[in-house]
């Protein structure tokens, strides 16, 4: 079939039955605002909530709009280098990092090593700094509140991040902070609501339904600010949203609404901020300024007419200049404004308009953890249920013209890399390129933008939250699924650190307790052009102070719980405040400092020695077969008596890890 006339009759499909039933019910003519005739009284009420990234989507709401191409057109650009956004922006972020490095380091204290001079020879040469990124991985809400302890403790802004044993200051210092899935929902949150720290919106405000967690996504927030009033009224509006964007002629998925529901929690704005967009962070002034690290999300990209996603999947990135991959079968970056216009073979035909508002925030985050669509439509459509029947009714249309197989898809067609590395690219013959959460090659930690040499990051502290156990406990699956893909021609040559198997996780303790890998540079042989992998810090959800390991598959959480699995991600990233280890900031600080010393040719001191020979992986194996893990209590059990804390997974429950 030709391309086009498949692309009408697609459209065309997947338009008429879900647009009808939403348009019986919810008539938009021409007078309608776009939000329908419930938001009325709050108009403009975008203008009044503005807090953040930017509703700048051209259509004032969840639908894309052409418009005239800027004078320069986008173009997709090969992935041989970074774009010209970023390279100009880590000049300036560098630079930002430079004095709250100082601060930590100086504060961390590391016996016979003199930060301020070290920083300030830096000063003179920016590649001599310590390169640090932070990723979180994916697992539902658990990966948000366990990773959201972890940047609590690491943010100079949170209440007693500065404290003895604290890591406060190590957000600033870093240039790079990525999420996948349940951590994209993390991420995307934090930077949406203009780089608020976790302690803001944990705490919200008056009226705003940010981390309620409380309230079910299925039943939608509560209070009554903000203009939602009750459960139907919440799902019309998402059905509304969604067919705003239907309505301009674009497909829709399972996703869209996944990502609508998801943004009433994570965007503090009227409606869940419909018009917010993901590269309308690189508007906001502390992030162009390099105030902030730089937010990426991950995906993983579906091969057209196949369901499994292999290591060898194509793992795309959305960052807020552009979106993409470095796989060498994509290879290719587009900008994140502009994805959803016509791009045949990288460019926009000479006739050919601009769409933009296609990369809205919800949707991308949508995208990263597409996996929990199932979860959405398991919910919408169980008994008990007050989902109104036509929204149900359209969420479930979408699926069948799409088949069961697709309700973890995000479509995004237009394709923009249509015809692009037509030899490499499985997508470059398709007017749909087809996304999916990131996690679903097993690779849950967004690692994969970090280790690309081109970032030349030096370390990474890797939050997992992944549950690969019998009780939902990571066992270091997401890490040797990454490092299993750097043996392929899909790494195209990028290397990982090597990291055991699961047993031996288990038996040494690697899961346990923070962990590093890969710390010794001298043991990577390098071919020609290749370079040393960051070291890796990895930071396992384990039982501190509470019992973190939720289900993935449960909907709400009470206030107290929330908040004692945070402090539980804390007392991860803190040991405690150093009641397990003292030195533990101190080894923290060694690490990030650990690539950057080689480079300089500096001299270990004898503390980073010691942390080293504590925390690394010296390359032990123990595979014997440790039997069911159920970790107890590493200090104490601080859960609160509100809290009620469920570990197992129900017997029906299938078993996603992120
Ligand atoms: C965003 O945060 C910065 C730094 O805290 C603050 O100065 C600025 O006023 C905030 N912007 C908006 C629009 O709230
Ligand atoms: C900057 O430092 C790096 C090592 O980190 C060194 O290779 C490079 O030559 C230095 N550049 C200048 C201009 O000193
Ligand atoms: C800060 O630390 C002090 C001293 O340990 C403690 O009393 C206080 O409760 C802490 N505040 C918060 C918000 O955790
Ligand atoms: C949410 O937005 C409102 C309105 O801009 C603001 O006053 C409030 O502080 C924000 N709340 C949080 C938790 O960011
Ligand atoms: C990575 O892949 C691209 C595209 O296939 C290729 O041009 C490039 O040389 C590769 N880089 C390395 C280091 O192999
Ligand atoms: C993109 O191409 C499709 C199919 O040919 C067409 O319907 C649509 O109007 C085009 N969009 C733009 C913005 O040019
Ligand atoms: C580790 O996790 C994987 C799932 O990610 C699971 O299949 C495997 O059985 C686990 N192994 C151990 C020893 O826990
Ligand atoms: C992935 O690609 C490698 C070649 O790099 C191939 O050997 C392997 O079979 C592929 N695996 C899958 C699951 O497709
Ligand atoms: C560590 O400090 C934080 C912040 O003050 C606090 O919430 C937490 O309970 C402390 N952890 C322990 C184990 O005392
Ligand atoms: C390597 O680590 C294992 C267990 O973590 C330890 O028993 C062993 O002594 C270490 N080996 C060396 C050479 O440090
Ligand atoms: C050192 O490299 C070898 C070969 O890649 C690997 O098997 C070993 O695990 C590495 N050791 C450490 C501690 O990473
Ligand atoms: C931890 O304490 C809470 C509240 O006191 C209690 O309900 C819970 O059962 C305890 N958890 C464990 C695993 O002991």
């Amino acid at each position: 079939m030709h391309v086009s006339s498949f692309f009408l009759l697609f459209t065309t499909l997947l338009q008429t039955p879900s647009s009808c039933a939403a348009s019986a019910l919810l008539p938009l003519s021409p007078t309608t605002p776009p939000h329908g005739p419930r938001d009325a009284s709050q108009s403009p009420q975008s203008l009044q909530h503005r807090p953040r990234a930017a509703p700048n989507a051209p259509s004032g709401n969840y639908a894309p709009t052409v418009v005239p191409c800027p004078a320069k057109k986008p173009t997709v650009r090969s992935a041989d280098g970074l774009s010209p956004e970023e390279t100009a922006w880590l000049k300036l972020r560098r630079k930002a990092t430079m004095a709250p490095m100082t601060e930590f380091l100086r504060r961390v204290n590391i016996p016979g090593f003199d930060a301020e001079a070290y920083m300030a020879k830096a000063a003179g040469n920016m590649s001599m700094l310590p390169n640090i990124a932070i990723a979180v991985s994916g697992g539902g809400y658990r990966a948000l509140m366990n990773g959201a302890g972890f940047l609590a403790a690491a943010d100079s802004r949170v209440t007693n991040a500065t404290a003895t044993g604290a890591l406060g200051g190590l957000l600033q210092s870093s240039t790079y902070l990525a999420g996948l899935s349940g951590g994209g929902w993390l991420v995307g949150s934090i930077f949406q609501n203009n780089f608020s720290s976790v302690e803001t919106l944990r705490d919200g405000s008056p009226g705003s339904s940010v981390w309620q967690f409380s309230n079910s996504i299925f039943q939608g927030p509560k209070r009554s600010g903000f203009s939602i009033v009750n459960m139907a009224d919440y799902w019309l509006d998402v059905a509304d949203q969604v067919s705003d964007k239907r309505d301009a002629g674009y497909d829709t998925s399972v996703t869209d609404y996944w990502g609508r529901a998801l943004s009433y929690q994570l965007i503090n704005a009227t409606d869940g901020g419909p018009a917010y967009t993901f590269s309308s962070i690189a508007l906001d002034k502390s992030f162009a300024s390099g105030e902030t690290p730089f937010p990426i999300l991950v995906a993983d990209g579906r091969a057209p007419g196949t369901t499994i996603v292999s290591l060898n999947a194509t793992v795309y990135e959305f960052n807020a200049y552009e979106m993409g991959s470095f796989d060498p079968t994509t290879y290719g970056f587009v900008p994140t404004k502009y994805i959803a216009s016509n791009f045949s073979a990288g460019v926009i035909p000479a006739d050919g308009k601009c769409v933009e508002g296609f990369d809205q925030a919800g949707f991308v985050m949508g995208t990263s953890s597409s996996l929990f669509n199932q979860f959405l439509l398991n919910n919408i459509s169980s008994a008990g249920s007050n989902v109104p029947k036509f929204v149900v009714d359209a969420i479930t249309d979408v699926l069948e013209l799409l088949g069961e197989n697709e309700d973890d898809i995000a479509q995004y067609m237009p394709n923009p890399f249509f015809g692009w590395n037509n030899g490499s690219n499985p997508s470059a013959g398709h007017m749909e390129l087809d996304l999916v959460d990131g996690g679903e090659d097993l690779q849950n930690i967004p690692l994969h933008p970090l280790i690309q040499p081109m970032r030349s990051v030096d370390v990474i502290f890797a939050v997992d939250s992944s549950a690969d156990t019998t009780y939902l406990w990571p066992n270091g699956t997401a890490l040797r699924a990454s490092y299993e893909r750097s043996f392929g021609t899909i790494a195209n040559g990028t290397l990982f650190p090597p990291v055991p198997d699961a047993n031996t996780f288990i038996n040494l303790n690697l899961n346990g307790r923070p962990s590093f890998f890969g710390c010794d540079v001298a043991n990577f042989t390098l071919r020609a052009g290749q370079t040393a992998p960051p070291l890796l810090v990895y930071i396992p959800n384990a039982p501190y102070t509470a019992m973190s390991n939720v289900s993935t598959f449960t909907s709400s959480y009470p206030d107290a719980q929330r908040n004692d699995i945070i402090r539980n991600g804390w007392d991860s990233a803190t040991q405690g405040n150093g009641t397990l280890d003292a030195q533990w900031p101190t080894c923290v600080a060694c690490a990030a400092l650990s690539r950057s010393f080689s480079r300089t040719g500096t001299a270990v001191p004898k503390a980073c020695a010691d942390c080293f020979s504590s925390y690394c992986w010296n390359g032990t194996i123990d595979n014997t077969d440790h039997g069911v893990f159920e970790p107890t209590f590493k200090i104490t059990n601080m859960t609160t008596a509100e809290a009620t804390s469920s570990g197992t997974r129900a017997a029906d429950e299938p078993t996603p890890r992120n």
